[in-house]
This record gives C-alpha cells, sequence and structure tokens, in this order.
C-alpha cells in the first residue's frame, strides 16, 4: 500500500471537506436533531423525582423480590442490568407468560407515555402497575406497607425522604388474604396505605430517571460534526455512517424515530405480523388511552404533584380513535443493540431481521387493517445497505453509568 492510501484511509474519507458530499442538507439537519440527549425533562408529579434519597430507596425496591406474591419477582427479574434493562425474552415472564415484550427502561424518563400502549402517563404510576398485576410480581400494596411496618431499614428510608410511616394497624392474617384483608379497613386508612404506596412508585421513578445513555459512538461523532474534530467523525465506522444516511434519508426513519431518544413517543402500526401468525388481538393504543383517561394515578388525579401542569394538560387533549387500534409506542433506539428481542412481542430476533423487514414488508400485515397506517412503504435495500443501517443502529450503544446503580445496594439508606 502506497503512503498515498494510507493518508486516503486514514482521513481521507471522514475528512472535513468530504462529510458534506455524504450527508445533504436537509439530512445534516436531521442528524443534528438526533444528539445530544438533553438532561431528562423535570417530572412535575412526582416530588421526589430528583432526589437523591429516594433514588436510592427506589433503587433498593427495583431490586428486591419481597415487593411480590412469592417472593422471587423485582423489578430486576424482568429488567436485568445485565440484559439491557430487559429480559432477552421475546414475551415477558413473571407470574404467568405476559401478552407482550419487556422493553429496555434505558431512558425512560424521557417518554410521555409508558408501555406499549401509553396507557399510563408517568414512571411513578407505571411501576405501580406490575407490583400488584396477578401475571407480573403479584403483590398487594398492604402487603408492601405492612413490610415498611416490619423493616428498619425500609421504615427509616422511607421517613428520610417522605416522613414518618403512618401509624394503622395492618389487619390480621386469619381475616385472609391480601384482598380480603384489605375490604376490612376504613377507606381512610385504605388511602393512607394507597399514598405510602404512591411515594414508593415515585421513589422508583427517581431511580430509574438515572438510567440515561447519552455518550455513544454517534453522539461523539455528532459531536465532532458539529465542532468539526476529525478524530470524533471517524469514530463512527464508514458503514454505520452510511447506514445513518439511510436512517435520515431514503430509509424514512426519522419520520417516527426522531429527536435525541430516536423516538417521537407516540404510536404507530407498523403492521408487524402478530407473534403467534394469526389475526392481531392487541388493539394497542386503543386500549391505552381510556385506560389512562379513567386512571386515578394519571397527572391530574389526586396523588399527582402537579394536577394543573403540562402533564395534566396533556390528557385533556387526548381523545381516542379508530385509528389508533394496533398502534404501538415508537421504541427508543438508544442501547437497541443490547435488547433483542424486538417489537411489542418480541417477534423479531435480531436487528437484521428489523431492517430486512422495513426492507421488504415481507409478512406484514395488510395496510388500513382497522384503519392503521399506511405510511411504511418497502425499501428495497441492498445486503450491504442493510449491513450498514444494522452498524449504525449498533452504534447507539452506551451502557454506562455508575455501575453501583446496577445492583440493589445493600442498604436502603442514602448516606451523603
Ligand atoms: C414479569 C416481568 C416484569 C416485571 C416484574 C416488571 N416489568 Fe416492567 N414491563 C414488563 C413488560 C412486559 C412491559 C410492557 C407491558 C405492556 O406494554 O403492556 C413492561 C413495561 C415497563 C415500562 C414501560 C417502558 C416504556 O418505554 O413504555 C417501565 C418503565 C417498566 N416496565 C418498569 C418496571 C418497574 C419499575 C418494575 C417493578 C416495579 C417492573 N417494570 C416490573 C415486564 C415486567
Ligand atoms: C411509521 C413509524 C415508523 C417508521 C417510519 C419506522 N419505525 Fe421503527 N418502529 C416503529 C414502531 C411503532 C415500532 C414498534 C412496533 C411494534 O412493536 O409493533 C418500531 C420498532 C423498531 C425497532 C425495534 C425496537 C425495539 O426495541 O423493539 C427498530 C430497531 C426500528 N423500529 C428501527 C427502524 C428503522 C431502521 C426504520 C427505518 C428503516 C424505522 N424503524 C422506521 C415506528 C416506525
Amino acid at each position: 500500500m502506497t503512503w498515498g492510501w494510507w493518508l486516503v484511509t486514514l482521513f481521507g474519507w471522514t475528512g472535513l471537506q468530504e462529510l458534506p458530499a455524504l450527508f445533504t442538507e436537509a439530512e445534516q439537519r436531521e442528524i443534528d436533531r438526533l444528539s445530544p440527549l438533553p438532561k431528562a425533562p423535570v417530572d412535575e408529579t412526582n416530588r421526589f423525582a430528583d432526589d437523591p434519597a429516594a433514588a436510592r430507596l427506589g433503587q433498593y425496591l427495583f431490586f428486591d423480590p419481597r415487593f411480590s406474591a412469592n417472593g422471587e419477582i423485582s423489578c430486576a427479574t424482568c429488567h436485568d442490568p445485565a440484559l439491557g434493562f430487559a429480559d432477552g425474552q421475546s414475551l415477558g415472564e413473571g407470574l404467568e407468560v405476559l401478552p407482550r415484550h419487556t422493553p429496555s427502561i434505558w431512558n425512560s424518563a424521557y417518554s410521555r407515555w409508558l408501555f406499549w400502549d401509553g396507557r399510563t402517563d408517568s414512571l411513578w404510576s407505571q411501576a405501580m402497575r406490575p407490583m400488584e398485576s396477578a401475571v407480573e410480581m403479584g403483590g398487594h400494596r398492604l402487603q408492601f406497607f405492612q413490610l415498611l411496618q416490619n423493616d428498619a431499614a425500609l421504615r427509616e428510608a422511607y421517613q428520610q425522604v417522605v416522613g414518618d410511616l403512618p401509624t394503622l394497624e395492618v389487619p390480621a392474617e386469619n381475616l385472609g388474604d391480601w384482598a380480603a384483608r384489605w375490604e376490612t379497613m376504613d377507606p381512610s386508612d385504605q388511602s393512607q396505605v394507597t399514598e405510602v404506596f404512591v411515594n414508593l412508585a415515585k421513589c422508583i421513578a427517581a431511580y430509574e430517571r438515572r438510567l440515561v445513555s447519552r455518550n455513544s459512538v454517534f453522539d461523539r461523532f455528532v459531536e465532532g460534526f458539529r465542532r468539526g474534530h476529525k478524530a470524533a467523525l471517524s469514530s463512527l465506522s464508514p458503514a454505520a455512517q452510511r447506514g445513518l444516511k439511510t436512517f435520515v434519508g431514503r430509509g424514512n426513519c426519522t419520520l417516527c424515530h426522531h429527536g435525541p431518544t430516536l423516538s417521537d413517543g407516540e404510536f404507530h402500526d407498523i403492521r408487524v405480523p402478530d407473534g403467534d401468525g394469526g389475526e392481531p388481538t392487541d388493539s394497542g393504543r386503543f386500549g391505552g388511552v381510556p385506560t389512562l383517561l379513567a386512571d386515578e394515578f394519571n397527572a391530574r388525579g389526586p396523588y399527582s404533584d402537579d394536577t394543573g401542569g403540562k402533564a395534566a394538560r396533556r390528557l385533556k387533549f387526548l381523545v381516542n380513535s379508530p385509528e389508533n387500534w394496533g398502534t404501538f409506542k415508537t421504541p427508543s433506539l438508544r442501547n437497541v443493540a443490547r435488547t433483542a428481542p424486538y417489537m411489542h412481542q418480541g417477534q423479531f430476533s435480531t436487528l437484521r431481521e428489523v431492517v430486512e423487514y422495513y426492507s421488504t414488508l415481507e409478512s406484514a400485515r395488510p395496510p388500513g387493517h382497522h384503519g392503521g397506517e399506511q405510511i411504511l412503504v418497502p425499501l428495497f435495500l441492498s445486503d450491504e445497505e442493510i449491513d450498514d443501517l444494522v452498524a449504525f443502529l449498533e452504534s447507539l450503544t452506551d451502557e454506562e453509568i455508575d455501575p453501583l446503580l446496577r445492583k440493589g445496594p445493600s442498604s436502603p439508606l442514602f448516606i451523603e
């Protein structure tokens, strides 16, 4: 190889003069909007959202299996830090197998709507669901209350964040299971217990808000792009750069995967075939909207810390329509290479399969099913273009956080 060749390989391809040649101006503007990931939006519905003591207690709860019916399931069972805060399976599995795939919770603080169908509108109201769901953790808020009563460290941590645990008597065991015992309680005692449950969930949310990834190879590339740093530019491989061009260009991926999470946070029907091959039965957003509007734990409900704020106002304008049938939340693509399988039922096992789907739309359900969207058209990508797009998606990986955030802390107490 001649010296000239070396120079071209080292500097030429990623040389500044050549970048504009690779990306059109429109593509460059689109790229500019994908990074950096700003600070997570404030959550005014949760007064503990950015309280470090709350995050510590929440982290402890996230990894604590005692908050389940059989003492074996915690949030981390399904949202395992070693598996991209997901579970590596097609369908989630707790006390029973669930109808949907476990999404990663990386960067979930940026979501306006939570769950594939958006049936909750805050991280804290989301966290309450699996804890009491009979098919996930199967616990009961009264059980959680008693756990705090009987565990000095948890009680002290709760006191540190919220204040004293209310003094009330948990009905005796001979009255039946948790639900039966709950029925024997005064409404005022019940609401105090519910309040404690809400506060625990707000602490879990404070922990989840810390799971943010903003320093991927792609982010460094965009930074370099902006500032003209050659070294940063060459961090993104030529294949990934070409994939990026498809992503923001003719692939039209940024129609839905736009902004710094690479998701619009909204709901679409990309016509992925149902996991079991039959007619789809999951109504997605169509079922999520009424559930959210009726939820006493939503942003305008009595447990929210900001019932007149931005999140509450969003609900005012939320209306359901038949077009919502079968639409699912656009997932963020940050760390997507670590969270296979993909889609709301884990229908695809690799990123390549996902991209091949977008390329051919082979096996896609017919457009217009239940009035669904017709945005997608087959892209007819070459093998190399598919590889490039996968290389780009892989460049969105950054799992580096404080290693202490990846496991259950030995104590729920926060020490400065
Ligand atoms: C049994 C497995 C399981 C357990 C346990 C579990 N999850 Fe999940 N999680 C899921 C599945 C499956 C979904 C998607 C369900 C849906 O959309 O209907 C989900 C969705 C979520 C989401 C929404 C992400 C998004 O982008 O919309 C968050 C956040 C989350 N879980 C956090 C938690 C927390 C916090 C706990 C513990 C309190 C927990 N999960 C316990 C399986 C689980
Ligand atoms: C019309 C909106 C839309 C467009 C355009 C779009 N996506 Fe998606 N994407 C979605 C939605 C919605 C899902 C989840 C669908 C589901 O689970 O049924 C998704 C899922 C994915 C997933 C799986 C993520 C996960 O965690 O499960 C990847 C990867 C992905 N899209 C990449 C792309 C790429 C690459 C392109 C361009 C070729 C693209 N998307 C174009 C809306 C879109």
